[in-house]
């Protein structure tokens, strides 16, 4: 298999990683599209390859991090859940700290925790929105017992939300139902010295615990392949990445077993590739379900059909998900709702659906977002919280008799070859601690261990970073912030001015702006900021100030109410910065611009050594690109057409002409032709002429194609990441 340079792309991955591909490959299990998909993907995180591989399960232990954190909260929230006592809590805390929410019926556990995710993300909103000057502490009070525990996966919004602000501290604080109002008052006093503890409960009342990763026992016998010859799995999502993954995985390693996929969409359009693909190794092994997982008629129709007469459902991989993914000051309740969805309604009703079914497993995809939190995916981070939770109370019907069949969580770190991506502005201290993407082979290793594993909840690292997620499974965030503000000693007015210095080397640099171009009270919008670039801008603030708020950029106004905020928080910093300026004054720092805009994130070719020989290529760097071609208006779609073996050759579309009125069947006849298909670019008749500067008559008589040209070379800026301020401050574009 070539690709179109005729050579093998093997290049850059190992044997091991590639066998599995070319086996599959050789059996006929893949066609040759989708493998060459697959080295693609695998090309692009290369580290996949690499082991250890862990697979851990959380354990409570004695928490001693409350010798390590003290802190002064600026502000402290409780919320209070069905606890039997909160009348009488609310007399023992602090007034104004303490609230109590009445959830929807008992009966409905879904509907509470939407409830719950919902109320939690209005008040963490507004705790991030007061733009907090020290640190800020939430905790949510939940009962110990029966599926009020379900509430404790909300921990994974209070992690995100650490991730965002390091000065926003979340807690889930487990309490016996039975508890006082007294007990409980103290338990949360003491919890708050634990601030970074983002899950608690106190054994005996009083011995503080937290939830510590553990790998598992070496000890535990692995099935080679956990699926039953003649058996039958259901996986939601079963057309996504990972559902097509292990689908494949039961197919190509059986030769009766079947597989019933489910998914929103419909089986043709986008879906169809995909099903046919499993088709061609499984045939009428697979078949494929559309439903919607929130909607409780169609998932009991679903089971009873694929239980009929006597059939049975061995196992369920719980697939399904979404994302949706900004910044918690921007999120939107509606967004929260959808992402939960699949994983919190259309969980629970799965479990009712298969309740009296006599399952060897029920598996849930849950992500590391639950565990760690991660910026942009408060809602998704709950989402998952919801299944760990959820495979613990499985767990514990299936003892009670109450339900059949291993019940696991399994919190995936990003696959290699899965069809979710990491955030556009994600953070790169969660790859830290979740190590490389996962390689195909990798995961379906670790899901064997997972199913082995005697835990409930699993969670798997992989690659040489592997172990710091371990150590610090439960930190709310790797780089705490310092909440406390050092006061100094000097002149504050030195202070702005090295502020503004700092910004304006930092905002030169990630803009590609000369610094001198900079307005201090310039609106920042106008720099045209998305969240990618305020992520890269933060990340360098953060080099001189320490840990900061994510949404930074969006929470202030200028350059200088920025420089204003530094001077508020950390005169310290500023002091040792004027003091370092002092010293070194006779050394000229002055910030370097590139005379020409270059983005930053698109691999540019080193310049020559000085005293090199003058190349006879001038080096160019591919920096923004655009595209429209037959049935796809964009690049990405055009990608998923040659992935997909889309055929883009279409009939004549009525609204260009009728090719009845020119077609003919003999190929000569003039003013004809004898062809009634076809590849059609889309929306050849849309253009904005005013976006351009060009009157409405006069844009009628442009040539379509150069029109077409106009749109895309202004699109291809746009990718390039050039704002209207850069490309304005000259440079030779
Ligand atoms: N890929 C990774 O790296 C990774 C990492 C961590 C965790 N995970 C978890 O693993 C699971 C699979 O990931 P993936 O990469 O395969 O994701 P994916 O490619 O986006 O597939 C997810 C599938 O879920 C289906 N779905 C979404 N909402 C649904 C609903 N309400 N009802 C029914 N089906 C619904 C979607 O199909 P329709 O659009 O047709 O409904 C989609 O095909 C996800 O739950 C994810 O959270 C993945």
């Amino acid at each position: 298999m070539q690709d179109r340079n005729g050579s093998f792309p093997t290049t850059s991955l190992s044997r091991q990683a590639l066998a599995p591909i070319y086996a599959d490959l050789a059996a006929g299990r893949i066609s040759r599209a989708e493998a060459l998909d697959r080295i693609v993907a695998l090309r692009r995180a290369p580290a996949a390859i690499r082991t250890p591989l862990v697979v851990a399960s959380p354990m409570w232990s004695a928490s001693s991090r409350g010798a390590l954190v003290s802190r002064r909260w600026t502000e402290r929230r409780v919320l209070l859940l069905d606890i039997g006592s909160s009348t009488a809590l609310t007399t023992l805390l602090p007034a104004g700290q303490v609230e109590t929410l009445e959830l929807p019926s008992a009966g409905d556990p879904p509907a509470r925790y939407a409830a719950l995710a919902a109320e939690c993300l209005q008040r963490v909103q507004a705790m991030l929105a007061s733009r907090p000057s020290g640190d800020v502490l939430f905790q949510v009070v939940v009962s110990e017992g029966d599926t009020e525990a379900l509430q404790a996966g909300v921990a994974g919004l209070l992690r995100t939300a650490t991730r965002e602000n390091p000065r926003f501290k979340g807690q889930v604080v487990f309490v016996r139902g039975d508890a006082t109002a007294a007990a409980i008052a103290q338990q949360l006093e003491q919890a708050q010295a634990h601030g970074d503890e983002a899950v608690m409960r106190f054994e005996r009342g009083t011995q503080p615990m937290g939830l510590r990763w553990r790998p598992a026992p070496a000890s535990i016998s692995v099935a080679p392949f956990p699926y039953r010859e003649h058996g039958s799995y259901l996986i939601t999502g079963g057309l996504g990445g990972l559902g097509r993954l292990f689908a494949r995985d039961i197919l190509s390693n059986t030769q009766h077993a079947r597989v019933i996929l489910t998914g929103r969409q419909a089986s043709s359009g986008d879906s169809e590739p995909r099903l046919a693909a499993l088709q061609a190794i499984g045939g009428q092994r697979v078949s494929y379900v559309s439903l919607d997982l929130d909607d409780a008629a169609q998932v009991q129709r679903l089971i009873d059909t694929q239980t009929r007469d006597g059939h049975r459902l061995h196992g369920i991989l719980h697939a399904a998900g979404m994302t949706a993914d900004s910044f918690i000051l921007k999120k939107s309740a509606d967004e929260l709702a959808n992402v939960l969805a699949p994983k919190v309604r259309g969980t629970w009703l799965l479990d009712r659906a298969t309740r009296d079914l006599d399952l060897d497993f029920f598996a849930l995809f849950s992500s590391v977002a639950s565990v760690f939190g991660n910026v942009g995916q408060a809602d998704y981070a709950a989402a998952n919280g919801f299944l760990d939770e959820f495979a613990t109370w499985r767990q514990k019907q299936v003892a009670l008799g109450n339900r059949r069949g291993r019940t696991v969580s399994i919190a995936w770190p990003l696959w290699a070859e899965g069809g979710m991506r990491l955030p556009e502005a994600h953070d790169p201290a969660i790859a830290a601690l979740t190590g490389d993407p996962l390689s195909t082979e990798d995961g379906l290793h670790a899901f064997r261990i997972a199913l082995a594993s005697p835990s409930p909840r699993c969670m798997v690292l992989a690659g040489d970073g592997a172990a710091a997620g371990l150590t610090d499974g439960t930190a709310t965030a790797a780089r705490s912030a310092d909440g406390t503000r050092q006061d100094a000693e000097g002149d504050p007015a030195q202070w702005l001015d090295k502020a503004r210095d700092v910004l304006r080397r930092v905002f030169a640099s990630v803009l590609k702006i000369e610094a001198t171009r900079l307005g201090w009270d310039t609106p920042l919008d106008r720099f045209g900021i998305d969240s990618i670039v305020a992520m890269r801008l933060t990340a360098e603030i953060e080099k001189e100030f320490g840990p900061q708020s994510k949404t930074l950029l969006f929470e202030y106004r200028s350059i200088d109410d920025l420089a204003h905020y530094l001077v508020a928080s950390y005169p310290a910093r500023l002091q040792a910065l004027v003091s370092a300026g002092r010293q070194t004054r006779s050394r000229a720092a002055a910030p370097i611009v590139p005379a020409r805009p270059v983005r930053t994130a698109a691999p540019v070719a080193a310049p020559a050594a000085v005293g090199a020989a003058p190349s006879r290529f001038e080096p160019i760097a591919i920096v923004g690109l655009s595209g429209r071609y037959p049935g796809a208006r964009d690049l990405e779609t055009f990608w998923a057409n040659l992935r997909d073996g889309v055929d883009c050759v279409v009939e004549v579309p009525a609204d260009r002409w009728d090719w009845r009125e020119y077609y003919s069947e003999g190929r000569t006849a003039t003013g004809r032709h004898y062809s009634r298909w076809g590849g059609f670019i889309e929306g050849v008749d849309e253009f904005d002429p005013q976006f351009f500067n060009i009157a409405p008559r006069e844009a009628r008589q442009i040539d379509p194609q150069e029109r077409l040209f106009l749109q895309h070379a202004w699109m291809a800026i746009e990718d390039a990441g050039y704002t209207r301020a850069a490309l304005s401050a000259g440079g030779d574009v």
